[in-house]
């Protein structure tokens, strides 16, 4: 310890896990001991120390009605006292372990009870917490009971029986819980800081003879089919599964055919354990979890994790998660075709594995331990490595694998996350190893994997991952080791940095984790967007990121890179995900006529879903009808014959899609749900002239104008002010867009980051010469440099406009200038259309957004929605929206009248109520308002990828937007 002090340590200092507690077991929410919840409203009083108040108020008779009120589960900063913190890697406190400020926010919680009439006379009772962040000490009717830290763990408490310590009536529950503790090094998760008793509180009945634990060993045997059960219990009973027709001691095995669990087919039997003094009903799923042949197996198959990383969160309620939401999380995964879930970074709430058992999850189950804030010291100090600090670490991993180890879904123990390495967390391996061997060890942070089952890399490039692939990556220093590691199964426990708009890039990851064996998938960053609901003075919901709370030191929006918006909504990225991952791969060829249909689960044959196709011609439906799959077992192909297309009108672009749907309803779908789809082009589009011919009508002068068949232009600049009749503020070159949190990239990303380089090249501010306005030859021509200031970069911009007499056609033409060494953010043009043109019907893909290497799941199609549902609304606001592969866009009032864009080619195409200078300074939603004037639209030639920079790799190279002589076109023309 670094401190000089000589007196003892108080218990929140000092580095032991606590005192007083009971060991960790086993625990089933179907025990049929009485149990009493202690949840709902506790009186509560903040003090700014540890050591502001006395321990008086434990004492029965205490006055608290000066108190406020808080429930219980929850944490204070969330209602009304202090405020919450995010730091990702940074200790918001000096680095002296295992001391901490003196500025402690304490929170002491009273509860008054009395036993329900109906609680046992006999057996004594304990006193479970789920979940304290991140120190409790614990009295019940004025007596110590003890104390603790590791917040994400449960603790208990022996209580007596009624009568001893324990009384009928008014029984006094003080709980005193310190925001700081030496537990606080070993929890420095990137997420808020957020103190409170935020899982449940339970006295549960224990009566003579109960169990104290117990451990079910459920394994299969894939060669015979059978399962092998045995519990082991204390003390001893009784184990039957009647569906099995199984009545057998505890300790003694029995072994019969049974169907084994799986993510896919989550296959439990309900099982009665029962020992003199308890009942508990549990729910036994077989399966046997190997490493053999470098391979991570189940029951004998290689599994590919299609993985989230999952922190616990609400809006409203920090980690404070009931069921519904827990359950929602693990129903939202299932409808996405994601197949795994790693518990970053701690354990759940109990309930939430009894549903990943329940709806079929594999689960990496991640021990309550990070102490990346030791990084930025060089490791120096780092508890992982302290010997003194050994007995917590094991403390940590004894909890969760005691409490969790009856969980058919968890098929790994990870010892933590971001540690560093050090002889603790060897300690930790070998516990766990010894206690469970029938699982896999998880840990990321140590690459030589000396202490692990399985190779894990976080963030790993496509590149990199290829080589790992072949087993042939670079080696890490101990040739022994490196041997070791390279026969190991290798997963990214973290991958594709899903904050603001993306990931990018997941496609090419999915693509190596099939091509490549030892790959067996990843964990997407993370899963949901931590930012806290908030409303701004006129009502608006926004949420809350770091920095939103006056923190000293904070890490603004990293707190928000998930797949879900905070409130739920899935962003476009997780629809992109599920499309990546989807189980099904259908591909062909749409011209021929034929479709290649492949099985790509791990477990299940296809008979569970049913496929149907349709064939539409410029992105309607022509026709439709079932298709008949055979049931390809997992890894099998089929080629199947698509009957005969409909007629359709010579140069229509058609196609098929085909879609998988689920047969029946699952726990987690309806009949019908949506699995994979694949769409195979038949007719393609015919070729469009770049622009109409020149000739229709000839510009004429008039005045400062420059009439061109509907066309008005400003003569000086040669700008367009009017089609028919419609003002708009003419199109123009525009290459900026707001950045996003990849374009900016992280601060120690080797890759360049682009959003800087960007805004230092001056790129939102360019400024546009016009060097000539030339009406010759029934077209107009205009003549500009576009380019910022302080440099000599410059894109050379032709437009040239035709007419036929009532459309306006556009080509333009662009040549760079100089020495470009970035892509462009975009390439096209904006127009500002007026206000009232809302609503965007579009024949292209869609629904959703799409970038370049965002744009699996955009589907070619007839689609509307309005300008304001175009907006994906990213935390931090930022370029977001685009639709892929437009071939014409009709954007129209609610009367009907409007503007219709065609392109050649197909392009992207934005709209939003701002402009992007507008997005880019905006920092939350409410900072951005709609004009009433006009609809700013982009229609783009090109996008530059998204990438995963904000903390993975950029965009890879045939995403980039590169500076390059280009041309495109437009044909406009009024609707109404
Ligand atoms: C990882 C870390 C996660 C999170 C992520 C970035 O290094 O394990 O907790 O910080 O980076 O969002």
């Amino acid at each position: 310890m670094s401190s000089t002090q000589h007196t003892p340590l108080p218990y929140y200092e000092d580095v032991s896990p606590g005192s007083g507690g009971l060991p960790p077991r086993a625990w089933s929410p179907a025990s049929d001991a009485a149990r009493l919840s202690l949840t709902g409203t506790w009186a509560f009083r903040l003090s700014p120390t540890a050591t502001a108040e006395d321990d008086s108020f434990a004492r029965p008779g205490h006055d608290a009605r000066g108190w406020d009120e808080i429930p219980v589960p929850g944490h204070w900063v969330l209602h009304g006292h202090g405020a919450p913190i995010y730091t990702n890697v940074r200790y918001p406190f000096p680095v002296d372990p295992p001391r901490v400020p003196t500025e402690n926010p304490t929170g002491d919680h009273l509860r008054v009870f009395d036993l329900p009439a109906d609680w046992p006379e006999g057996g004594d009772a304990v006193l479970r917490f789920e979940g304290v962040e991140s120190c409790a000490r614990v009295w019940l009717n004025g007596e110590e009971l003890g104390t603790f830290k590791g917040s994400r763990l449960p603790h208990e408490f022996a209580v007596g029986a009624v009568g001893e310590l324990l009384r009928r009536r008014g029984n006094v529950l003080a709980v005193r819980v310190h925001q700081w503790s030496s537990g606080s090094y070993l929890e420095d998760q990137d997420q808020w800081w957020l103190p409170g008793i935020f899982r449940e509180v339970v006295l549960e009945h224990r009566p003579e003879g109960s169990l104290s634990d117990f451990f079910v060993h459920a394994s299969y045997d894939h060669i015979t089919g059978e399962g092998t059960l045995r519990i082991d219990a204390d003390p001893g009973g009784r184990v039957t599964v009647p569906e099995l027709g199984l009545d057998l001691a505890t300790g003694e095995s029995a072994t019969v055919a049974v169907e084994p669990w799986s993510a896919e087919t989550p296959r439990l039997y309900e099982a009665e354990l029962t020992t003199v003094g308890e009942s508990v009903g549990l729910r036994v799923g077989f399966r046997t979890v190997a490493v053999e042949d470098g391979l991570l197996r189940v029951n004998g198959r290689r599994v590919l994790f299609r993985g989230v990383n999952r922190h616990e969160f609400h809006p409203e309620y920090g980690r404070a998660l009931d069921l519904a939401t827990m359950r929602r999380d693990l129903v939202l995964m299932k409808r996405h075709n994601v197949n795994a879930v790693r518990t970053s970074h701690y354990p759940p709430h109990p309930a939430f594995l009894g549903l990943c058992d329940e709806l079929g999850l594999w689960v990496i189950d991640e021990c309550d331990l990070e102490t990346h804030g030791f990084a930025g010291l060089d490791w120096r100090g780092n508890p992982v490595d302290d010997p003194r600090w050994t007995p917590a670490l094991l403390d940590r991993a004894a909890r969760m694998v005691e409490r969790d180890k009856n969980h058919p879904s968890i098929v790994m123990w990870s010892l933590g996350n971001e540690c560093g390495t050090g002889r603790g967390l060897s300690a930790m391996a070998d516990w766990v190893r010894e206690r469970d061997p029938s699982r896999v060890i998880h840990y990321e942070g140590d690459l030589s994997c000396a202490d692990t089952d399985v190779y894990s890399r976080m963030y790993a490039p496509h590149d990199e991952v290829d080589r790992i692939g072949q087993r042939s990556e670079p080696p890490w220093g101990d040739p022994e080791l490196d041997r070791k590691r390279r026969a190991l199964p290798f997963i990214q426990c973290e991958y594709a940095h899903a904050m603001g708009n993306g990931p990018g890039g997941l496609s090419e990851y999915q693509r190596l984790f099939e091509a490549h064996e030892r790959c067996q998938g990843g964990f997407v960053w993370e899963w949901i967007d931590h930012g806290f609901a908030r409303r701004a003075p006129d009502g608006r919901v926004f949420y809350a990121y770091g920095g939103d709370f006056g923190e000293e030191l904070h890490d603004g929006n990293f707190v928000c890179d998930g797949l879900l918006f905070p409130d739920r909504t899935p962003s476009p990225g997780l629809i992109e995900y599920k499309k990546v991952i989807e189980p099904v791969r259908i591909e062909g060829d749409g011209a021929a006529g034929t479709v290649r249909i492949t099985n790509h689960h791990d477990v299940t044959d296809l008979s569970h879903l049913v496929f149907s196709w349709t064939y539409e011609a410029e992105g309607e439906v022509v026709g439709s009808g079932e298709l008949t799959v055979p049931p390809l077992a997992p890894g099998e192909s089929a080629d199947l014959k698509l009957p005969a297309p409909a007629a359709t009108e010579p140069g229509d672009e058609t196609g098929w899609t085909i879609e998988a749907r689920l047969a029946t309803a699952t726990a987690w779908a309806e009949a019908g749900h949506p699995v994979a789809w694949g769409q195979l082009p038949a007719v393609g589009r015919a070729q469009r002239p770049r622009a109409l011919a020149s000739g229709g009508a000839a510009a004429r002068r008039d005045g400062d104008r420059i009439v061109l068949g509907p066309g008005v232009f400003d003569a000086a600049t040669g700008a367009l002010t009017a089609l028919g009749g419609l003002a708009v503020t003419g199109p123009r070159l525009d290459i900026w867009r707001a950045p996003t949190d990849n374009d900016n990239g992280a601060s120690w990303q080797p890759d360049e980051r682009y959003g800087l380089i960007w805004r230092r090249l001056g790129l939102h501010r360019v400024r546009h010469r016009v060097d000539a306005v030339e009406a010759a030859d029934g077209a107009l021509t205009v003549r500009t440099r576009v380019a910022p200031a302080a440099t000599d970069l410059g894109l050379e911009t032709v437009y040239r406009w035709t007419t036929d007499g009532d459309r306006l056609s556009l080509s333009v033409s662009v040549t760079p200038r100089g020495q470009w060494t970035c892509p462009l953010p975009r390439l096209g043009l904006r127009l500002g259309v007026p206000a009232a043109l809302g609503d965007a019907e579009w024949f292209g893909g869609g629904p959703g957004e799409a970038y370049p290497d965002t744009r699996a799941a955009s589907r070619l199609g007839r689609w509307a929605l309005s300008v304001d549902d175009l907006q994906t609304p990213y935390v931090r606001p930022q370029e977001n929206g685009a639709r892929a592969d437009v071939r014409w866009v009709r954007l129209t009032a609610p009367d009907g009248t409007g503007l219709r864009v065609e392109g050649a080619p197909p392009f992207w195409f934005t709209a939003r109520r701002w402009t992007t200078e507008q997005l880019d300074a905006a920092e939350h939603t409410p900072d951005l308002v709609a004009s009433a004037d006009t609809v700013w639209v982009n229609l783009d030639h090109g996008q530059h990828g998204i990438g995963s920079q904000s903390c993975g790799p950029g965009v890879l190279e045939p995403h980039h937007l590169v500076a390059g002589p280009a041309a495109f076109a437009f044909t406009f023309a009024r609707v109404g």
